[in-house]
Order: structure tokens, then C-alpha cells, then sequence
């Protein structure tokens, strides 16, 4: 018996022993297991006398007793003593300050937002958004738009062209977003109410000027759209842009090779102080250009001028922000400088919309 005794002895100090409730699993696993010390003792009953094996394993049991609350209690204790180092461990000093999450650190670039603001005015009015490659061929840039070959409207545009391909041929950057127009026209069936907003490219620095910068088209094409319904669009679009009741605008006489006639039109400002506002005032700041598609470029696409027409507009974004939000350089909108953004941008999400004020 007393070889029991022993043997418990010794587990209970290992059990005293274990560190965590690892160790003391092994411990468990070393005692209780299927090939345990105690279930070992057990095994050997069946080689003992009879008249001994009752007690021999009455004891056996007495001990196993005693072993599992032995270990059910060492590992009360660790599991205490180990949620108390946890809790040491990540202890949160409340006093620190909060981290912005990325909804009020994240900023959105104002020319998003303008993009956003004039997809949700024409939007009303019912026109969708289309798209084009900043890649263009010479075809959709210049050709279907009826600029003659070798017009100098080609080289005043300031091209990017890529290297010739072997056929003579070259790709471009695109100087405008009026291919957009052309690309749409062979696309869809009239009638058409399109914007295009997206990025231009043209060989020019300045304070005003970029090489990208963004442009938005205006294309709308019917049997019956005329010039008094441009004006009305237009108009409507500055005040709902400006967000001002009225606007003054002045159409003058232009020239674009796809557009007859054609105009550029000028928005009436007052400048006092090294502000403008739009809308008010007695001078006058040019906003666009914009015509009736020439009946050239009706044609290229395959529709019948003498049945549809229509008009265009192109309009620059970068400079309409630049006036709604008093940015005085246009090249800062292209640093990436997180103070620049910081100050000018957006928050995610605020989305512009004319029911909840554009800018609000
Ligand atoms: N594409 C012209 C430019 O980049 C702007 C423009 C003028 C677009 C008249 C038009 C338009 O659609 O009708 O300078």
C-alpha cells in the first residue's frame, strides 16, 4: 500500500509544482492518463490475491480522489493568477487621446468633389456620365472632330504624342475631352445627354496651367435641341454650381473646328480684394467654350445632319473649383502635400447633392 501513498505523495508535489495550466495538464495527462502512474496501479489489481484486491483497490481510488480535486484546485489558481497577468499586460491608459479613424482623417481632393458636384447637377437634368481613353488616337483627338490635317489647331493644342508606330501612325494623350463625344455618338443612338468628365493633357506650366488637368464635355444630341436650351443649361448649371440665385453670362463669338457656330462663354464676377464672386458685378471671367456640333462631325459618326443635331460644351474642372473654393494654384492640387489636402478637401462622406446643398 504504502507504495500508493508514495506515488501520490509525488504527484501532488508535482501538482503543487506545475507553473501554468500547461504544466499541469502534462501533469493530469502523466497521473490520470490512459497510460498513467495510477491507471498503471490500477492495471496490476487483476495479478493480486483476491482477499487483497478490494482494498488494494479502494485505495487506489482514495488517491485518485484526492489527485483530481488536487488538480481541479492548483488550476483555479492558475487560471486566477494567469487572467491577472493578462490583464496587467493590457492595461489601457484611458488618459491617452483618441486616433482619428480614417473616415475623419481621410480627405477627399477637391477636384473629386467638383467632379462629384457637376455629375450631381447634370445628373438632375437628366443627363449619365460617359466615358473615354486618356489614350487617344489622332482620328478621335483631331480628325473626327474636323480639325483639318495640318491645321495649326492640332499644334496649339501642345500635344504629347507617342513615338510613331511603324505604319506612321501615333498615339496621344488626349488634349480634350471632345473625343468622348465622337466615342459616344458611335456608341449610342441619339437621343444623347451626356457629361464626360476626365483628365487632359497638354505640354503647359503655370500657376493656371498644368500638364494633366480635367475637362468635362457636354454633348447633347435630338432632333430638335437648339441653342436657347444650351444657354438655359448652362445657366442653370453656374447657379446651381456657385450656388448663387442668379447668374449674368455673356456669349461671345468663338471658333472650334467642331462646333458652328461656335462660342466661349464669360460669367459675370465682381473682383474686390483678392476675391472674385460669381454671379454679381460688372466684370466678366471666361468659363467655357461650347457650339453646335458641326454637321462634319454628325456626319463622321454616321448620322444624318440634315435629321440630327445638337451641341457641346467643354468646360475646364480644375479652374471651377479653383474659383468656387479660392485655390490661387493650380499646381498645388498635384503636390500630393497632405497639408494642402487637409485644408482643401472633403470629408468621405459628405456627398454633394442638390438636395442637401452642394457644398454643405
Ligand atoms: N475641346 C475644347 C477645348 O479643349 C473645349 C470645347 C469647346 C468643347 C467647344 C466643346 C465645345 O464641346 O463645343 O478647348
Amino acid at each position: 500500500m504504502s507504495d500508493i501513498l508514495d506515488l501520490e505523495a509525488s504527484i501532488l508535489r508535482e501538482i503543487d509544482a506545475a507553473a501554468d495550466e500547461a504544466a499541469l495538464e502534462t501533469v493530469r495527462v502523466a497521473a490520470l492518463g490512459k497510460q498513467g502512474s495510477l491507471s498503471a496501479l490500477l492495471k496490476t489489481l487483476g495479478s493480486l490475491p483476491p482477499e487483497d484486491r478490494k482494498s488494494y483497490g479502494a485505495a487506489v481510488n482514495e488517491t485518485r480522489d484526492r489527485v483530481t480535486s488536487a488538480l481541479s484546485t492548483r488550476k483555479s489558481v492558475l487560471k486566477a493568477a494567469a487572467l491577472e497577468a493578462r490583464l496587467k499586460r493590457e492595461t489601457v491608459d484611458i488618459t491617452l487621446s483618441g486616433r482619428t479613424d480614417p473616415l475623419t482623417a481621410g480627405r477627399i481632393h477637391p477636384v473629386s468633389q467638383v467632379i462629384d458636384e457637376i455629375t450631381a447637377i447634370f445628373a438632375d437634368m437628366g443627363f449619365s456620365v460617359a466615358e473615354g481613353p486618356d489614350i487617344e488616337t489622332d482620328h478621335y483627338n483631331f480628325t473626327s472632330l474636323n480639325f483639318p490635317a495640318d491645321h495649326p489647331a492640332r499644334e496649339m493644342h501642345d500635344t504629347f504624342f507617342f513615338n510613331p508606330k511603324e505604319d506612321g501612325s501615333r498615339l496621344l494623350l488626349r488634349t480634350h475631352t471632345s473625343p468622348v463625344q465622337v466615342r459616344t455618338m458611335e456608341a449610342q443612338k441619339p437621343p444623347i445627354r451626356i457629361i464626360a468628365p476626365g483628365r487632359t493633357y497638354r505640354c503647359d506650366s503655370d500657376a493656371t496651367h498644368t500638364p494633366m488637368f480635367h475637362q468635362v464635355e457636354g454633348l447633347v444630341i435630338d432632333r430638335t435641341s437648339h441653342f436657347g436650351h444650351l444657354k438655359w443649361i448652362l445657366e442653370e448649371f453656374l447657379k446651381a454650381f456657385f450656388e448663387v440665385d442668379e447668374v449674368k453670362t455673356r456669349f461671345r463669338p468663338s471658333f472650334f473646328p467642331f462646333t458652328e457656330p461656335s462660342m466661349e462663354v464669360d460669367v459675370g464676377c465682381k473682383r474686390s480684394g483678392g476675391e472674385i464672386r460669381i454671379g454679381e458685378g460688372d466684370d466678366w471671367l471666361e468659363i467655357l467654350g461650347c457650339g453646335m456640333v458641326h454637321p462634319n462631325v454628325i456626319r463622321a459618326v454616321g448620322l444624318d445632319p440634315d435629321e440630327f443635331q445638337g451641341f457641346a460644351w467643354g468646360m475646364g474642372i480644375d479652374r471651377i473649383a479653383m474659383l468656387k473654393y479660392g485655390m490661387p494654384d493650380l499646381r498645388a492640387f498635384f503636390d500630393a502635400d497632405v497639408r494642402w489636402l487637409n485644408h482643401y478637401g472633403f470629408r468621405p462622406l459628405d456627398l454633394p447633392s442638390l438636395f442637401g446643398g452642394l457644398s454643405s
